[in-house]
């Protein structure tokens, strides 16, 4: 990354994401809704109708209808993905009479109901209490909504869900499952993102995720990018914790040429 388009990112972050931060009011946001027909047209017809087929399978697997009739087209679309990475990632389940899960950097969590239906359906019978955190939790959207009023909208029909807005490694709890789609792994995404870099610590945070796993407990990361995906790898090694495996991922749902991995690391008992 260009030296002075890097210096001049994180002074704009560093002005900007303390700033934001305090500036918290909400106002409840109440959800908007689309028409899926139009669901799956970036993709050719073959693989549409393939996407069409696995969606009605998954939403009935799932109990995804409400999702299906109160949100717009790319977050269903992200419920989506967010199954089939599990699906692929998450081949285990926990003998925990409660089922603990943490997402880490959950944005406005719009995937929350995708996390907790798949672990509901792994788990039948036991509670399930999903964690969202997210240092950003009050970026404001166009429409003046913040991520956590939108996360409090797509966590609202999940018991025992919640949303934290602070720093994950403030956070302490103990977990049968962290998610952690696409950590910050290089400058750039981060700066992108408007984040100051003294907040860029994937060591600190990857050894930090792996504290918060219960004994037998799972961490699953998806990474973005042959390159993210190496040096996580790298950070495990480091540290000793794994992986347990690395693979490509994909998603039916999208045309995305980008390669995404899943990470795996499982604490022992
Ligand atoms: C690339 S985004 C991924 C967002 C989301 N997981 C998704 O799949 O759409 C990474 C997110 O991690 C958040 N983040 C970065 N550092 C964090 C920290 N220390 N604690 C909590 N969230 C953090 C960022 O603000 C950003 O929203």
């Amino acid at each position: 990354m260009n030296p002075l388009l890097k210096r001049l990112l994180h002074l704009r972050n560093t002005i900007d994401f303390p700033l934001r931060s305090l500036l918290s009011f909400s106002t409840p946001y109440s959800g908007r809704t689309e028409d899926k027909s139009t669901l799956f047209n970036s993709l050719c017809s073959t693989r549409k109708k393939s996407a069409e087929a696995r969606e009605v399978g998954m939403r009935t697997r799932y109990s995804l209808d409400a999702l299906y009739e109160n949100s717009i087209n790319h977050e269903y679309l992200q419920n989506l993905t967010t199954l089939e990475f599990l699906e692929q990632g998450i081949t285990n389940t926990s003998a925990a009479p409660k089922i603990k899960l943490l997402d880490i950097g959950s944005k406005y969590f719009c995937y929350a109901p995708a996390i907790h239906a798949f672990f509901s359906v792994r788990h039948p019978g036991k509670p399930v209490q999903l964690t969202g955190i997210e240092v950003d939790a009050y970026r404001r959207f166009i429409d003046l909504h913040t991520r956590y009023d939108y996360a409090q909208y797509y966590i609202r029909t999940i018991p025992a869900a919640r949303y934290i807005a602070g720093d994950f490694l403030k956070h302490e709890g103990e977990y049968d499952f962290i998610t952690w789609f696409y950590p910050f792994i290089f400058d750039y995404a981060h700066l992108v993102w408007g984040l100051p870099l003294n907040l860029l610590k994937p060591r600190e945070m990857l050894a930090h995720a792996y504290s918060l796993l219960a004994p037998g407990g799972t961490l699953l990361i998806i990474n973005q990018y042959h390159q993210e995906k190496a040096v996580q790898a790298e950070l495990c090694a480091q540290m000793l914790i794994g992986p347990t495996s690395q693979e490509a991922i994909q998603s039916s749902f999208t045309d995305s040429q980008v390669v995404r991995y899943s990470t795996v690391i499982k604490k022992a008992y």
